[in-house]
């Protein structure tokens, strides 16, 4: 419920921003204070949603930003989600801190498959630590899809917690949800996971596009049956998302206007190392709010460019065939639980919503262009 006194008169937000001056008093001179300030930012941030932070807030961790910047990369990634909206860039990576969860990639010696595992572990504990917070048929339901994921990464017990390091400490803060629903935590993490699964299948991708191109057939068979099971990872989280309260999300989703999926590089860049997007979905709206992963479309080679380059083989091509049916059941998927969650609405992303996925389902992966159109 909205307070009727101003912002900045709420006891919290007081307290909140003597805490605030007083770490940057300290001038955040080490990397140990910086987290200190994240710790308290991010615990605000749960306690009221992202979007509810006040400006004199605001303000002063933007000052704190630009002070700062350059200083520490876990800090300066935290602030440019936090202030995301503040500064009207609010979008898909800022939504999800994908750049603080580049830098935990960075500093540790995690694979990007083991960071989706790790966040799906998060997940577990986080519906455990909050075990009233819904119904224990659906908590059950959403653990045990977690589960699921989890059962197909190997790693072990020790990977299900973040390592004990700085970076580890910071990746306890990459989920700022933008409302106080209990439901967006996993919806974070089930996104942010999403990414990896895709940044996961765009190097089997390229790897297999390579041992095509060395005339190694079986490897590249064996790399596309990989990537086969791994996409069944992205499958996963759709069941996932699906214990989501549609009255939460539709809580929630006022918020997230501007950050959508579609913005997704790690998704866009899986495209592109499958084949070569129809023109017009390249100057569509599926490629403009990824300019980086469009620009590159012309230099990349791509799986299906290299199967009509190099000698035929049934087997290859059928693992290839199984990955573009796997795409296709994960879009009708992806298409219901939109259209059971979102109805008639536009997407978060300005399409039409449901339409466009509709539309979208028509798309192939595994197809080259005429290089003179
Ligand atoms: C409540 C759940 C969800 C709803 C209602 C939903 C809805 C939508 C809509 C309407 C779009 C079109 C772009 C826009 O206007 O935003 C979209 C795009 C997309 N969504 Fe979802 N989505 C949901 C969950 C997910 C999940 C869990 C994933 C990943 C595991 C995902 C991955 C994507 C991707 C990759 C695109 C871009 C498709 C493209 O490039 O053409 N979505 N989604």
């Amino acid at each position: 419920m909205a307070e009727s006194r101003p912002a900045h008169d709420r006891p919290h937000d007081r307290d909140l921003a003597r805490r605030l001056d007083a770490l940057r008093a300290g001038r955040l001179a080490t990397p140990r204070e910086a987290l200190a300030l994240g710790r308290l930012v991010t615990a605000e941030t749960r306690r009221i949603g992202r979007h509810a932070l006040p400006d004199p807030v605001l303000d002063a961790l933007a000052d704190t930003a630009n002070r700062h910047r350059g200083r520490d990369r876990f800090l300066d990634a935290f602030l440019d989600a936090v202030l995301a909206r503040h500064r009207d860039r609010f979008r898909n990576a800022e939504y999800l801190a994908l750049p603080l969860l580049e830098e935990f990639l960075r500093d540790t010696a995690f694979s990007p498959e083991r960071l989706s595992a790790l966040l799906l572990a998060d997940v577990v504990r986080h519906e455990s630590r909050h075990p009233g917070a819904v119904e224990p048929a659906l908590r059950r339901k959403r653990v045990r899809q977690a589960m699921r994921f989890l059962g197909t990464v190997e790693r072990s017990p020790a990977d299900d917690t973040p390592p004990r390091t700085l970076a580890g400490d910071w990746l306890e803060l990459t989920v700022l949800p933008v409302s106080t629903e209990h439901d967006e935590y996993f919806f974070i993490r089930a996104l942010q996971a999403h990414e990896l699964v895709f940044t996961t299948l765009t190097g089997l991708l390229r790897s297999a596009t390579d041992e095509v191109r060395a005339a190694r057939p079986d490897e590249a068979t064996a790399l596309l049956r990989r990537a086969a099971s791994v996409f069944e990872r992205a499958s996963l989280l759709f069941r996932l998302v699906a214990t989501m309260r549609p009255a939460a999300f539709h809580s929630f989703r006022r918020f997230t206007e501007g950050a959508s999926a579609i913005q997704s590089e790690a998704y866009k860049r899986f495209e592109l190392a499958c084949g070569e997007p129809d023109p017009a979905r390249l100057d569509s709206e599926a490629f403009a709010g990824v300019p980086a992963v469009r620009a590159e479309a012309r230099h990349h080679d791509n799986l299906a460019r290299a199967l009509v380059d190099g000698p035929r083989s049934e087997v290859l091509d059928a693992a290839a065939a199984d990955l573009e049916q796997a795409h296709q059941r994960w879009k009708t998927t992806h298409h219901s639980l939109a259209a059971r969650m979102l109805g008639d609405a536009t997407g978060s992303g300005y399409t039409a919503g449901v339409p466009y996925l509709a539309a979208y389902r028509e798309n192939r992966l595994m197809v080259v262009r005429d290089r003179a159109a």
